[in-house]
């Protein structure tokens, strides 16, 4: 199995393994942004160049650097391959470019936006973005367009990363969605106005990284760090059931998707779970929702510690240090404590 040293820490990754996928493995900060890849979907990944990083050595059998920052998402593992990521300036100095062009076109719409405080165009621009913009021109605009009843598209607010392009390819039937034309008048368009009435095209709406398609049905009911996520799941011939409802009070706002730490669908769900089930009653609640990313919405509410994963993520850290694991008989007394301090520690 290919070694590969990201940041300095190296791992053996199974053939055929992407950098960013290494990186993922090995968890933290070292992992490069990713606007468009989506472990999910297939195909995706290869467009909007946030997850590059510096390749200083192609492999053990030619150890040349390679000359460009590389896609971490479409770049396979060598073996002996060396990468930087937060470890190099140029690299972070390039990040910042990209960003740059992301933004060009995108309106500062973040007060009045749906998605803010659970948009990843906002975590990166924050992240990695300049503090000004050097762009002097008219930004493109587009008309909001209706795509059925339920989804609205603002397609001034696209980054053109394909993610909703390929859950209408790979989960919905008979596509009616695509990318017209090329440059800056490329667009998410057309056919969508005829609707789509497919059973699982809401998830385009969670796929999306930016406010560019929104849910109609919670469109300007409450900014989302007012509503309280909660785990909940009910009985479902269509698909796991397994949802997270944001309610405020006794109202459920909006039903979405579960997502992981990197803010992709854990398991994808149907229109009738999104849009036809709004009552507690149809619900099992589960208890609140862990929001796993620095977010804005888990401020104030509630703080629920997911002590297992708390628990790897030490391991992992401790490894990837030298240091020494865990012990497997480390009591639940002992590691709650022992996370308790690392808690308080950490809000210092
Ligand atoms: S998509 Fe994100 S960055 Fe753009 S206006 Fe909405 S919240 Fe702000
Ligand atoms: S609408 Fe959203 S998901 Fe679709 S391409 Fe644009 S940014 Fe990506
Ligand atoms: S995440 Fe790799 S190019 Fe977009």
């Amino acid at each position: 199995m290919p070694k590969v040293t990201i940041d300095n820490h190296e791992i053996e990754v199974p053939e055929g393994t992407t950098i960013l996928q290494a990186a993922r493995m090995i968890g933290g900060d070292i992992v490069p942004p990713a606007m468009c890849y989506y472990s999910k979907l297939k195909t995706s990944g290869g467009y909007c160049r946030t997850c590059i990083v510096k390749v200083t050595q192609g492999s053990a059998k030619d150890p040349r650097p390679m000359p460009k920052p590389v896609a971490s998402c479409r770049t396979f593992v060598m073996d002996g391959m060396v990468v930087q990521n937060t470890t190099s300036p140029e690299l972070l100095e390039a990040r910042k470019g990209v960003v740059e062009f992301l933004l060009l076109n995108h309106p500062l719409d973040c007060p009045i936006c749906d998605q803010a405080g659970e948009c990843d165009l906002q975590n990166l621009a924050y992240d990695h973005g300049a503090d000004t913009t050097r762009y002097q021109f008219e930004r493109r605009t587009f008309e909001k367009i209706d795509i059925g009843t339920k989804i609205k598209l603002h397609m001034t607010r696209c980054i053109l990363c394909y993610r909703c392009v390929k859950v209408a390819d790979q989960l919905t039937e008979g596509r009616v969605h695509g990318v017209m034309n090329r440059g800056d008048v490329s667009e998410i368009s057309t056919y969508i106005t005829n609707a789509i009435e497919n059973d699982f095209s809401g998830n385009m709406i969670d796929v999306c990284p930016v406010g560019a398609l929104t849910d109609n049905t919670f469109r300007f009911a409450s900014r989302v760090w007012f509503t309280k996520p909660m785990d909940a799941h009910r009985n479902c011939t269509k698909c796991s059931g397994k949802a997270v409802l944001w309610m405020k009070g006794e109202e459920v706002l909006r039903v979405s998707a579960r997502k992981d730490m990197y803010n992709e669908v854990e398991e994808w769900i149907c229109n009738d779970c999104r849009y036809e089930n709004k009552s507690v009653s149809q619900w099992t609640i589960e208890g609140p929702r862990h929001i796993s990313k620095d977010s804005v919405i888990s401020q104030n509410h509630y703080e629920h510690i997911d002590l297992q994963k708390l628990k790897l993520d030490i391991n992992r850290q401790i490894k990837f240090q030298g240091g020494k694991q865990i012990e497997e008989h480390y009591s639940r007394a002992q590691f709650e404590e022992e996370s308790k301090k690392a808690l308080q520690a950490a809000k210092k």
